[in-house]
């Protein structure tokens, strides 16, 4: 198993190489990812290229028994590079994003892409063969930064380009578009505008000025755009390697459609910080980020820089507790996590991230972090073959899906939606329940899953309606909320009547909602609704929960259709924590899926590998709490009797 750290030997001098090697050994690191911020240092000048430096770094990792991933050095361009060639990323407002941090190049502009080109097919080419290189990294945290989109000349051009191919005829686009409103309509590609500053913005608040087709298209285009820079690089990397590629990732970052960037990466790693200047994530948080990164290729992941100490950029987040490290580290493992490597190794005294700590401090004394990383890295090594290949057993899927993601953002519906918070409440109630649910694409859904939720699924396409009927038919629970079935893909509404391709699956129509900031109770204790009340009629369906108040006083707000096999739900509202948690349990329940009761605060992951199946216990809280189960520890070999110390760990033996 891949245990390791991120490491910049270009940060230290040569003479300190070989002690942090000794380190890492009797830390138990095997493996370190390397040179993806070094491009200054492996081409000093235009087309002068130096490996000898780490060449020496390899060799002297090597010794130790230490591999690398290798990540090509893309994120941060060389000074002679942005003096040579305008390569900047420009904003909305037509600023140009300079130089003096990283990140600032435009993935369409010609010039990036060529210099691109040129350094990772010399990386390639010097180190295609290398037996200490275990895996490349291309680029690092594309769209971080607020990169993913960009309005330069070289992107119009570009979008151009993409939107011939995808609308074929000029009319087509005009069309879809409903560019008619306002006088809008373009004569060719060539004409359309990017969605840059323009008049209305601001003028009404938080506003999205453009055609909300254009905003979605250009959301897709950017995506794209990343995707086919990122291939382009992978191309290069598979004539001279076979190792396997990858991209860190960001958990639940949507400005890309990971799924997308996910299809030519051989496994999917991401950058996991729990706690810093800028977040205190929640455990049911960072569980459903590591679920999101799994579903991304359907397959177990790497992190690929986990949270080592305090960290931020001007101010520091929280101070790791002693045994949050290792318990972070276990919960990856838990959702799927296959290698594991810390950001970073020696914390850095200069440059932006002096306040990041790593594993070591800035004198590189090795302290409680590394020594709690090193008992880690033991264990690790001992029960690596209950990771490898191994599965968390679930019954549940969430659905995320990025164009969702951007149709919700560009048209939010009512002050307060948001899209990742609802499919988040949904996670965090399935997560209290302990269903442990997998998340994932559309295309996931299939009989696996005795339950699906597809909260506010707002782009019905004719495909994900076949998939959907054919999953219910078959014997499946779905679970819709309000906001479903509204447009179409061109982000327009439809014009049938709501919820479209979804009205026979729920059995219910639309027939009018409430926006309105107010409270409505709802019926059976369900509590009340502040957001938004789908107002329905029930076709076949069955009403469960009805509105208590307002003028439609006993309409249906959560119900229940037969579907061949199976059956479809239709929340029709926002709900309360509590009512929330009560239809899920009796969702899951009716469904007859299966889920583990555990103490709040804590997680109890049911996984397999080969044969064997296992328990993992997860403590997030600095008590000791009584876990409800007991067996043979796979950890320690005696008996566990139930109780598992302030941010323990335990792994039981169930098969
Ligand atoms: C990201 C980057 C790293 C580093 C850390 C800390 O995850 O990938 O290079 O900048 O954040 O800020
Ligand atoms: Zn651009």
């Amino acid at each position: 198993m891949l245990f390791g750290v991120d490491y910049y030997p270009e940060h230290w001098e040569k003479s300190e190489w070989k002690e942090h090697a000794r380190l890492l050994r009797e830390g138990n690191f095997n493996v370190v990812r390397i040179a993806e911020f070094a491009w200054g240092r492996l081409e000093p000048n235009e087309g002068r290229f130096d490996f000898s430096w780490l060449d020496e770094a390899v060799e002297t990792l090597a010794a130790e028994g230490i591999r690398v991933i290798l990540g090509t050095p893309t994120a941060a361009p060389p000074r002679w590079l942005v003096k040579k060639y305008d390569v900047y990323l420009r904003d909305k407002y037509g600023r140009v994003r300079g130089y003096g941090s990283r990140r600032e190049c435009c993935a369409n502009n010609r010039y990036y892409q060529e210099r691109s080109r040129v350094i990772v097919e010399q990386l390639a080419k010097h180190y295609g063969k290398n037996p200490h290189v275990a895996a490349w990294q291309i680029d690092n945290e594309f769209g971080c930064h607020d990169s993913a989109r960009c309005y330069c000349g070289h992107c119009k051009n570009r979008f151009a380009q993409w939107l011939t191919e995808r609308y074929g005829t000029i009319d087509n686009l005009n069309q879809t578009y409903g560019t008619v409103f306002w006088s809008q309509e373009y004569e060719s590609f060539y004409d359309v505008i990017l969605p840059a500053y323009t008049s209305c913005e601001g003028t009404y608040g938080d506003l999205w000025a453009h055609n909300p087709s254009l905003d979605l298209d250009f959301y897709r285009f950017s995506s794209d755009s990343w995707a086919r820079y990122q291939q382009m690089q992978i191309a290069i990397i598979r004539r001279y390697s076979d190792a396997p590629i990858t991209h860190n990732m960001m958990g639940h970052f949507s400005d890309l459609d990971y799924y997308e960037l996910g299809k030519s990466l051989d496994v999917v790693s991401w950058d996991n910080y729990i706690d810093n200047q800028w977040n205190h994530n929640t455990y049911e948080n960072t569980a459903m980020a590591h679920e999101l990164m799994r579903g991304v290729k359907n397959k177990n992941f790497w992190v690929m820089e986990q949270q080592a100490g305090p960290c931020g950029w001007d101010k520091f987040g929280g101070t790791p507790r002693p045994g949050q490290l290792r318990l972070w580290t276990y919960q990856a493992m838990a959702h799927g996590c296959e290698g594991m490597l810390y950001f970073r190794f020696k914390s850095a005294p200069f440059g932006m991230e002096q306040y990041w700590l790593g594993v070591i401090d800035h004198d590189g004394i090795p302290r409680r972090r590394y020594y709690e990383l090193q008992q880690t890295g033991a264990e690790l090594g001992r029960l690596s073959y209950l990771f490898a290949d191994s599965q968390t057993l679930t019954d549940v899927l969430l659905v995320k899906s990025y164009e969702h993601v951007w149709s919700h953002k560009i048209k939010a519906h009512v002050q307060g939606f948001d899209y990742r918070e609802l499919l988040y409440v949904y996670y965090r109630a399935n997560q209290h329940l302990g269903t442990n649910p997998a998340c994932g694409p559309e295309t996931m859904i299939d009989g696996r899953y005795k339950v699906v939720y597809l909260p506010a699924c707002v782009i019905v396409s004719e495909e994900l309606e076949k998939r959907l009927a054919a999953y219910v038919a078959g014997g499946g629970t779905l679970v819709l909320t309000y906001r479903s079935g509204i447009k179409d893909g061109g982000n327009n509404m439809i014009t049938e009547t709501i919820p479209g391709r979804l009205r026979k699956l729920a059995g219910v129509t639309v027939q009018e909602f409430d926006s309105s900031p107010i409270e409505v109770t709802l019926t059976d204790g369900f509590g009340i609704s502040r957001l938004w009340r789908d107002i329905l009629e029930t076709e076949t369906a069955q009403a469960v929960v009805s509105y208590d108040s307002e003028y439609y006083k006993g309409s249906p707000a959560v119900t229940v259709n037969p579907y061949g096999r199976g059956r479809v739900w239709y929340v029709g509202c926002d709900l309360e924590e509590e009512a929330l948690s009560v239809l899920v349990k009796r969702i899951t329940d009716e469904a007859g899926a299966a889920y583990l009761p555990h103490p709040s605060g804590t997680e109890i992951v049911k996984r397999r590998s080969g044969e064997r199946e296992y328990v993992m216990l997860l403590n997030h809280t600095p008590d000791a709490v009584e876990m409800g189960v007991s067996g043979i520890s796979l950890l320690h070999g005696g008996q566990f009797d139930g109780t598992l110390g302030g941010y323990e760990v335990e792994l039981l033996e169930t098969s």
